[in-house]
Order: C-alpha cells, then structure tokens, then sequence
C-alpha cells in the first residue's frame, strides 16, 4: 500500500539548493520547537531531507564518526530507530540511554548529564515527559540538543510529516483548490503532535483547521505562537470544535492518540470525552475528494481511528514513518554543521 502511494509522488530537486544558503546558520543550533525557525530555514531543512531521501548513498559518510546520544523516558519505535539508523547511514553512531525507569534530573543533575555526554559525544536527542528537561539539557550542553518528544511538541514528527506532504502535494499547492493552498485537518487531542503541526502549517503558509473536544484544545501560548508566524507567512490557521468544518475541502486528515505516554491514567476519561472524534469513513467523505489519511503512530484502531480508514489505500501512515528517517538525517547533518557547502560553528549558548 505504501509502495503504490509512494510511486505517486512527484519528484523534488535532487540538490539541496536553498540548504547550501539556509542551513549553514543551523550548525551547532538546538532543534528544540519548529517556531524557533524560520519559514526559509524550515523549507530548507524539508529541501535537504527530500535530497537526503533521494540520494542516500551519496550522502552515506557525511557524519562519519560523529555519535549521538538517545535519552528516552519514554518507548519509542521510529524515533530511536530513525535517529539510530540515520546517524549510522551516514558513517556514525548512536548510543541509547535508557531513562525509562529514572528520569532526566533524578539520578543526576540534568547539567551534569549534559557535561559528560559532551566529552564524548557530539549531539543529544531527548524524548522526556518534561518539555523542560529538554530545554534545561539544552542550556547546558555546548552540543546540539534535539527534541525526539515532549509534552509539549514532536517537531521532528511534524517535520517528516511536512515532508510527506511535501512529496504528495509539490510546494504545497493543490490543483483542486482555488487558492492553490493546501488544507491539513488535525480532528483530536491539542497535544504535542499538534502543537508541531500548527507550528509547521504557519511557517509554510498553508491552511491547517483544528477540531478538538470541549477543553482539549491546543495550548494557549502554542496557539498564540502559531498565530503570530502565520500572519507573518498568510498561513490560516483555526481551532474549533466542530469535524466537519475542520475536514471540509481538507487534502489530508491528521489525527493521534487520545490518551499520550503519561496519559495512561486519564484513558478511560479521555475514551468518553473523545468519543465522536473517532476518523471513520464517514469522516473521510467529507473531506476533499481523494484526501490522505495522516497519523504520527503508535495507532488505536476503532479509537482515535476506525481501521477501515487507517488500513485504507488513503492511508500514508508508512510514508509519514518512513519520512522520519530521512528528516532526522536532515536535522542531524544540520545541526552538526555537516551539509555540503555549510561550515560547522560552535553552539552559541
Ligand atoms: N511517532 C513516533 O514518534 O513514534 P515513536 O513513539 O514510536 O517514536
Ligand atoms: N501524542 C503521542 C505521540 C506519540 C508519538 C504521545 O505523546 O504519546
């Protein structure tokens, strides 16, 4: 199914073009939330990534002998094999810290973790429960902090999903529409999925519509943030509660989880105050003619999603994995000052 969705999509420039004047400034920078770049630097980072999966190979040394260190608080399947298999596919390695049982500050300062995996490594992805964590470690480590994940945000989620967009729909145009302007809904939790997502959608212009239960809406200072970048880019952004205004005329269908990792407690509630947020078949018809289902994974079939739509040929869920590997290259060669053309300089902070 995925094979058939991917022979579909339209090629992308094989250089990374706008990467080679964009991307040198990100060397030695964190990859904390989307909002901390800008709309060109975003596009740059999709451009490279797109590169990157095109051309793997020829990129296969670019971080040779560089290492990476993966804190995580939480499971993970295509974070940590992404960044694992991504670091070495292209000449490095990664070295998996497993935090799941003690979390990030409470055997040691988050300070001190950072001061010793600097001597030895040369960047840090953290998945923690606390996006403060991932901010503290960054504060303190001189070498570049990535977030895989927090309550907060999954940016590097939102970027491979932008990707896989991107490869659907080239430059985010849509011939079906008018504007020309391509239409995500996101129908769910105002979590840290979304909260990316809404981030990405204003630095790319698009349009993005949000429905949310009563009292799960995305959070005040995101939307805020969100808000400000999309009037800088003419990015329409809304929130609401209502599905079918959200998926009407969309070109693609999000949604995640109801109840997040740290959630588990909550899920019985949230199965009731979520209930009629389910995307079904029915759902799907009312969007655009054609539309794509989208979803970060792991999913809850006849949840969150019924499996009529998520087992669907609409269904690009493993493109969307399958993206991860290849925007975490991107972010990785990035930070680590490693693009062809960028010169590495030390992290500012
Ligand atoms: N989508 C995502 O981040 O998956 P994992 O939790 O398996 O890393
Ligand atoms: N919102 C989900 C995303 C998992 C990738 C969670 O935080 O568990």
């Amino acid at each position: 199914m995925a094979a058939a969705i991917k022979s579909r999509l339209a090629p992308l420039p094989a250089r990374p073009r706008a990467a080679a004047a964009e991307l040198p400034a990100l060397a030695g920078a964190d990859f904390i939330d989307l909002a901390d770049f800008t709309p060109a630097q975003f596009t740059a980072l999709l451009d490279w990534a797109a590169a990157l999966r095109r051309h793997p190979k020829r990129y296969g040394r670019l971080l040779a002998g560089r290492g990476l260190a993966m804190i995580f608080e939480k499971p993970s399947l295509r974070t940590r094999v992404t960044f694992d298999v991504a670091m070495q596919t292209m000449g490095g390695y990664a070295v998996f810290l497993d935090f799941t049982d003690s979390p990030l500050g409470e055997r040691e300062d988050i300070a001190d973790v950072a001061h010793n995996l600097e001597l030895w490594l040369d960047a840090i992805v953290a998945r923690t429960f606390e996006h403060a964590s991932i901010c503290e470690l960054a504060r303190a480590a001189r070498v570049p902090v990535i977030n895989g994940l927090s309550d907060a945000s999954h940016p590097c989620q939102a970027l491979a999903d932008f990707l896989s967009l991107r490869l659907l729909f080239p430059g985010f145009r849509a011939p079906a529409r008018k504007s020309g302007r391509l239409k995500l809904a996101y129908v769910g939790d105002g979590n840290n999925t979304l909260h990316s997502l809404l981030e990405a959608a204003a630095l790319t212009g698009i349009e993005m519509s949000v429905a949310t239960p009563p009292g799960y809406e995305p959070a005040v200072a995101v939307w805020a943030r969100a808000q400000r970048l999309a009037a800088a880019t003419g990015a329409r952004l809304t929130v609401g509660n209502d599905i079918a205004a959200a998926v009407r005329g969309a070109h693609a269908v999000y949604t995640d989880t109801w109840a997040s990792m740290g959630q588990e407690a909550e899920a019985t509630r949230r199965a009731r105050d979520f209930a009629g947020y389910q995307i079904t078949a029915a759902v799907m018809a009312q969007a655009a003619p054609g539309a794509r289902f989208m979803h970060c994974l792991p999913a809850h079939r006849g949840q969150e999603v019924a499996a009529e739509v998520i087992d669907s040929p609409a269904s690009i869920v493993y493109l969307q994995a399958e993206n991860r590997l290849h925007a975490q290259k991107a972010v990785l060669a990035s930070l680590l000052g490693a693009v062809p053309g960028a010169r590495a300089t030390a992290k500012s902070s």
